[in-house]
């Protein structure tokens, strides 16, 4: 039985007391009895007091980015060590943002989730093709080389901890999103790449959680398909009351 995910990714939005502002709301709507587990990613500088206001609340705390070193001269970056110290049990690594605007490789992304699953932390893989790829069908030649290249050498000992975000790029920030079928389709292909690279039973467990244009309105028929086992929601989830309507999609 696998537990419906939802997370959301502010993206390169909220300051300290805007923070401040959207979690204290968050706390306060969120059901003791919420069927989902629910994961928020604010940027870096709101780690620390996220961390600090979701103690005790359930409410799972990720990074949306993580370099693969411990420490050194890497100015800029932040370390697997660092966001656990700040209080993360989560990152986000490989979304397409990062992927294509900071031309992160699949060698890159993989070291990223080795280091952040070695420091303990949960692992948000991001996978998706643009639409140029859909249109040309290479979908699944490029989802699976981007799920076999960002887990290659995860032992099956960590991979429990990963979770697969299928992010069709096509469908990130434009209010297109993909149907529950288009969805439902590529899911069923990670959980069995999954399921060739690590055993059924993986397979069975890994969650794939589908991000691009989710909201409210077509939150319950995405989450609805057996194979869509939360979302990664980014627009919808910097507003209470749009993030509280597709947590309360969940059944
Ligand atoms: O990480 C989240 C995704 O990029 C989806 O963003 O919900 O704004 O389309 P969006």
């Amino acid at each position: 039985m696998r537990k419906t995910l939802i997370a959301g990714n502010w993206k390169m939005n909220k300051t300290l007391s805007e923070t401040e502002g959207l979690l204290q709301g968050l706390v306060r709507r969120l059901d003791s009895n919420c069927p989902a587990e629910v994961v928020v990613a604010p940027p870096f500088t709101s780690l620390s007091l996220a961390a600090s206001l979701l103690k005790g609340t359930g409410i799972g705390l990720s990074a949306q980015n993580v370099f693969a070193e411990d420490a050194g001269a890497y100015t800029g970056e932040i370390s697997a060590p660092m966001l656990v110290e700040a209080g993360c049990g989560w990152v986000i690594v490989g979304h397409s943002e990062r992927r294509h605007q900071f031309c992160e490789s699949e060698a890159l992304i993989n070291r990223k989730v080795k280091h952040a699953l070695d420091h303990g932390l949960n692992v948000i893989l991001c996978v998706g093709e643009t639409d140029v790829e859909r249109d040309a069908e290479q979908t699944e030649h490029v989802v699976h080389l981007q799920l076999t290249e960002g887990l290659k050498d995860i032992e099956s000992s960590a991979v429990g901890r990963v979770v697969v975000a299928y992010e069709p790029v096509w469908a990130i920030g434009t209010g297109k999103n993909a149907t529950p079928q288009q969805a439902e389709q590529v899911h069923c292909l990670i959980r069995k790449w999954i399921g060739e690279l690590y055993g059924p039973a993986a397979g069975e467990s890994m969650r794939v959680l589908y991000g691009g244009s989710v909201t409210p309105e077509n939150s319950r028929g995405l989450l609805g398909k057996d194979n869509i086992d939360g979302a990664l929601v980014g627009g919808a989830s910097l507003d209470v009351d749009s993030f509280c309507a597709i947590i309360g999609s969940v059944e």
